[in-house]
């Protein structure tokens, strides 16, 4: 091949892929458009689960967490297998956990009772996985039980669940 042909294939190959580049780019602009065009359509009343004005200061109900004193509820309903149970009981003046005060681990932290008869009025032990392995000490990840056990109250979710337990 002469020098000359291959300058011109060169050439022609760029030529070729430029308005490839031009129409990627455009398809770009137009759903960067679409986008924009997409964000200023939502309604401010539409934008979060609160249902009002971003300019408004809105004041949700106020709702009460339900259970009475502990020792005097029905055992918890656990969501699914490996679920942390909710938490029965009323929490009033129990939280917050602290470093040094922890009033759950003082009822709940019990191992000598796991997997024996639990009369009503006496707490759950927490169970074998809340400890260090193989002793009777509470694993410190654990500490914070709130974390994952919470009181529940009686309100409709904002955002309604299609979510089956698996039996
Ligand atoms: C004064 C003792 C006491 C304290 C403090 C306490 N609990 Fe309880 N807890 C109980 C008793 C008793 C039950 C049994 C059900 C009932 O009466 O509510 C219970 C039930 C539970 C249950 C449901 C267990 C199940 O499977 O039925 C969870 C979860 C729980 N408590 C977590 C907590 C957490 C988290 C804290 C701290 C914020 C806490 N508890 C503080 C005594 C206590
Ligand atoms: C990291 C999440 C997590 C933290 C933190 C946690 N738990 Fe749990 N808890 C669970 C899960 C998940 C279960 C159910 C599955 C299992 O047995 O581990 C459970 C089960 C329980 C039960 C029910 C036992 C039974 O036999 O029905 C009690 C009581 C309990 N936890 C108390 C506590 C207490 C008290 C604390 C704080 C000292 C605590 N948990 C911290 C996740 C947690």
């Amino acid at each position: 091949m002469s020098k000359l042909a291959i300058v011109g294939a060169v050439m022609l190959a760029v030529t070729a892929s430029l308005p490839a580049c031009t129409s990627v780019s455009q398809e770009q602009k137009t759903a960067q458009a679409q986008t924009a065009v997409a964000d200023a359509g939502i309604p401010d009343l539409e934008l979060g689960l609160s249902k009002s004005s971003v300019f408004d200061d809105p004041s949700p109900t106020v709702f009460a967490y339900v259970g009475g004193d502990p020792g005097t509820n029905a055992a918890a309903e656990t969501s699914y297998h490996t679920a942390p149970p909710m938490i029965t009981h009323s929490i009033v003046d129990m939280v917050p956990i602290l470093q040094d005060a922890n009033l759950c681990k003082d009822c709940h932290v019990n191992p000598d009772l796991i997997g024996q008869k639990i009369d009503k009025g006496v707490p759950t032990p927490a169970p074998r996985s809340h400890y260090v392995e193989n002793t009777n000490d509470l694993y410190m990840g654990r500490w914070n039980c709130t974390q994952c056990h919470r009181p529940q109250a009686d309100v409709q979710p904002l955002v309604a669940s299609t979510f089956i337990k698996d039996k």
